[in-house]
């Protein structure tokens, strides 16, 4: 069995902070930002230092537990904190999902610094056992000798460590396959470029970056042998919101034959969203696009639409790994089914 090690911390909690490696600046310098405040938090969310949803969820807990130092024991002061870390990114639902989970703590052990750091701390350790469990259950389907193609960052630098996407393939390859992995650039912030290639390549997990445009072409000559990307929302029909350009690789991959696969854990299931139609999709800065690195590239006062994430429906998914188990087929259904079962466990 091949032992992986993973050469870094995407957030954590250090002595009196909340650490974040720098994402921003990768893979060029290797910067950890240690935050004190809920506005320095709510900043590094909104500006992209940490991204990926499970990730920013991690980072919003822990800026609960920075408001709470900071209000002092007044409840109200840490509810308005809730709010203004929740108005940072409007997709990915463990944002919310970690909020709510500390708003409960707070609820049930009152304003404790303490308390909301222990809760802040399982978050972290439960979202890196669930990668750990959904890429075991996800990497059984990833054949020996596979080429798998996945489209932005899913990984380690996504979550609380392992990863959901890469997850999938970091225990496929700790199996002892042999994985061969093909990074979409993911244009506009080139989280595949930037940060999947560095991620992977890293931990020795042999991987090629593509312009995004050459992926479908890729599928069609055979050339790949599975899909497997993150989420930051799953409707409760199994319709799956990820990063823009996810729905092409999806259309890309059923014209090809190619299985296309969603790895993500339970947190990222929105019930109470009935389809893909109702999750809001962030719009994010025109220059994005119109700017790379500074220069422009799109002729000035030319406007650009830049939608940060896509809807793929249920159909074109075959089958969404989670830590509660691989489900396929009728999605609905099948959450239903895992909502009763850990109902009956509670
Ligand atoms: O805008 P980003 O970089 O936060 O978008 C991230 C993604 O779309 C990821 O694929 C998703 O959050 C899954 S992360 C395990």
């Amino acid at each position: 069995m091949t032992v992986l090690t993973q050469h870094f911390r995407t957030v954590f909690w250090e002595d009196d902070a909340a650490v974040l490696l720098d994402q921003r600046l990768l893979p060029v310098r290797e910067v950890y930002n240690r935050y004190r405040d809920v506005d320095g938090m709510a900043d590094a969310i909104r500006d992209m230092v940490v991204r990926g949803a499970p990730a920013i969820g991690i980072a919003a807990a822990f800026g609960v537990v920075l408001a709470a130092r900071q209000a002092s024991g007044d409840r109200e002061a840490i509810r308005r904190s809730c709010a203004q870390l929740a108005a940072t990114r409007p997709t990915a639902v463990n944002l919310f999902w970690a909020i709510e989970r500390m708003k409960r703590r707070m609820d049930r052990d009152g304003p404790s610094v303490s308390a909301l750091l222990d809760e802040a701390q399982r978050i972290l350790s439960e979202d890196i056992a669930a990668c750990r469990t959904l890429g075991d259950l996800g990497a059984a389907f990833i054949p020996d000798g596979a080429t798998v193609l996945t489209h932005c960052n899913a990984g380690a630098l996504a979550t609380g460590g392992w990863g959901t996407a890469l997850g999938v393939i970091r225990s496929a390859v700790a199996a002892g396959k042999n994985i061969r992995v093909i990074a979409d650039e993911t244009r506009p912030r080139l989280q595949g470029a930037r940060l999947t290639a560095w991620e992977l390549s890293r931990d020795g997990i042999d991987v090629t970056v593509i312009a995004d445009n050459a992926a479908a072409s890729l599928m069609a000559r055979g050339q790949i042998s599975a899909v497997v990307v993150g989420a930051d929302r799953i409707a409760a029909n199994g319709d799956v919101c990820n990063k823009v350009g996810t729905y092409s690789v999806a259309l890309g991959a059923r014209a090809a034959g190619v299985p296309f696969y969603v790895a993500a854990p339970v947190s990222t299931i929105d019930r109470a969203c009935a389809h893909g139609g109702l999750i809001p999709i962030e719009e994010r800065a025109a220059e994005e696009v119109t700017l790379i690195d500074g220069v422009r590239v799109v002729a000035e006062g030319v406007p650009a639409l830049n939608p940060a994430f896509d809807v793929t429906p249920a159909h074109l998914v075959s089958a969404i790994f989670t830590e509660a188990g691989v489900f396929e087929g009728d999605y609905g259904k099948s959450f239903s089914r895992m909502d009763a079962q850990s109902a009956a466990e509670r």
